[in-house]
C-alpha cells in the first residue's frame, strides 16, 4: 500500500512517498532556514507563503523520484495538527485537493504522532508498548504508546518546549540560528560539568518538564542578575561551557524522565523523535543510560528527526488501515 504524505505544519515543505508504512520510495525536505534567518524565529506569514512556493515543486519532484503520480497511491496522509495555522492550511487544501481529485482517501495526521513514529521508518521494527519522548520546537511529550496509534500522554512540559530553550539559549549566546544545531556544534568544545545548571523534573510522578529556569539561569549567567554585563565579556571557552553545561542539564532532564516513565510504567523499549532527538549528546546520553538498564532504544536517523513527510506517509498507513480517513471540510487545529 502506496500513502503520499504532505508536511507543512511549521517551516518545513515536505512530501513524502511510503509503502506499507515502512519503506520511503522518496522524500524531500525544502527548508525555510535561510528565509527566517534575518528574523532569529519562523515568521508565520512568510512560512506560510514559502510552503504555498515549495509545495508543488517538491511534490513533482518526490513523484518522479518514486516514479508515481497522485492516482498510483492508495491515500494522501497529511499534517492537520498542531503548527502553524497559516502553514497547516496550505498543506490540508493541497491534500484535499489532491484526494478529491484523483478519488483516493485523504487521512489527517497528528504531527507529534508522527514524531512517535518516525524511529519506524526504513525498519521492520514493532516498539509497542513503549515509552515515546517527542522532543521537538514546540513540544517535550511523554507517551506511554500501546501502537502506533495508541498514545496516552503521561508527561510533557508545563512551559518551553526543549527545542524553543535550545533556540532561546542560542540567541542568549548569539549564536547562528537555528539555535539547536548552534549548541549542539559549540558543545563540542566546552566542558559538559563545568556549570552545575539546577535539573527539574515536575508533576506528581516526576515525569513533566519546566525549562525556563534554564533558561533564566543561562541569561543571569551571561547577563549578571542585574543584567549589569555583557556577552562580549565572555570568551571563547566561557561561552562553549555555558553551551556545553545547558546542553547536558536539558539532556539529564530528558533522560530522567523518560527512564523513569519506562520502569515506572514496567516497559522495556524507548523510543525517541523530534528535531531534539537530532541532538548528538541526547542520542548518545539515552542509548547509554537505556543499554545499562537493560531498555531497548530506538533513535530515528537525523533526516527522520526534524520535521518530514516520510514519518507522516508512514503513520498515514496504519490510520488508513483503522480506517481513520477524514471528509473534506476536515479543518486545521494549530
Ligand atoms: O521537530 P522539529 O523539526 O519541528 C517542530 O516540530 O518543532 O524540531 C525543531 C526543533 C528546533 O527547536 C531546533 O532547534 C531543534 O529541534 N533541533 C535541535 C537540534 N536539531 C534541531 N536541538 C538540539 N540539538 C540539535 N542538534
Ligand atoms: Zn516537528
Amino acid at each position: 500500500m502506496r500513502i503520499l504524505g504532505l508536511e507543512s505544519s511549521c517551516d518545513e515543505t515536505s512530501v513524502a512517498v511510503v509503502d506499507d508504512g515502512r519503506r520511503v520510495a522518496a522524500s524531500l525536505v525544502a527548508s525555510q532556514v535561510d528565509l527566517h534567518r534575518k528574523y532569529g524565529g519562523v515568521v508565520p506569514e512568510l512560512a506560510a507563503r514559502a510552503h504555498i512556493e515549495c509545495l508543488l515543486p517538491v511534490m513533482t519532484e518526490v513523484l518522479t523520484q518514486a516514479k508515481c503520480s497522485p492516482a498510483d497511491v492508495d491515500a494522501i496522509a497529511v499534517v492537520n495538527t498542531p503548527g502553524l495555522i497559516g502553514s497547516l492550511l496550505i498543506g490540508l487544501t493541497a491534500a484535499k485537493t489532491l484526494a478529491w481529485l484523483n478519488n483516493k482517501p485523504l487521512v489527517p495526521v497528528n504531527h507529534v504522532e508522527a514524531h512517535a513514529y518516525a524511529a519506524c521508518l526504513d525498519t521492520d521494527l514493532e516498539p509497542w508498548p513503549c515509552i515515546s519522548l517527542v522532543v521537538s520546537g514546540g513540544h517535550t511529550t511523554i507517551f506511554h504508546s500501546r501502537g502506533p496509534l495508541e498514545h496516552e500522554r503521561i508527561g510533557r512540559t508545563l512551559d518551553d518546549a526543549a527545542g524553543e530553550a535550545f533556540d532561546k539559549v542560542a540567541a542568549i549566546l548569539e549564536l547562528p540560528y537555528p539555535g539547536g544545531p548552534s549548541i549542539d556544534k559549540l558543545s563540542r568544545e566546552g566542558a559538559c560539568h563545568a556549570i552545575r545548571f539546577k535539573r527539574t523534573a515536575v508533576g506528581k510522578e516526576g515525569l513533566d518538564f519546566s525549562f525556563s529556569g534554564i533558561k533564566t539561569s543561562v541569561l543571569y549567567r551571561v547577563r549578571g542578575t542585574d543584567f549589569s554585563h555583557t556577552l562580549a565579556e565572555l570568551d571563547a571557552t566561557d561561552r562553549a561551557d555555558i553551551a556545553a553545561s545547558f546542553q547536558e542539564a536539558v539532556v539529564d532532564m530528558l533522560v530522567a524522565n523518560t527512564l523513569r516513565a519506562a520502569l515506572d510504567r514496567g516497559v522495556d523499549t524507548v523510543v525517541i523523535g523530534g528535531g531534539v532527538a537530532a541532538n548528538s549528546r541526547l542520542r548518545v546520553r539515552m542509548a547509554e543510560e537505556c543499554a545499562k538498564r537493560g531498555l531497548a532504544c530506538h533513535i530515528p536517523p537525523m533526516k527522520y528527526c526534524t520535521d518530514n513527510a516520510a514519518m507522516v506517509a508512514g503513520l498515514g498507513y496504519h490510520l488508513l488501515q483503522a480506517g481513520r480517513t477524514a471528509d473534506l471540510d476536515v479543518e486545521a487545529l494549530p
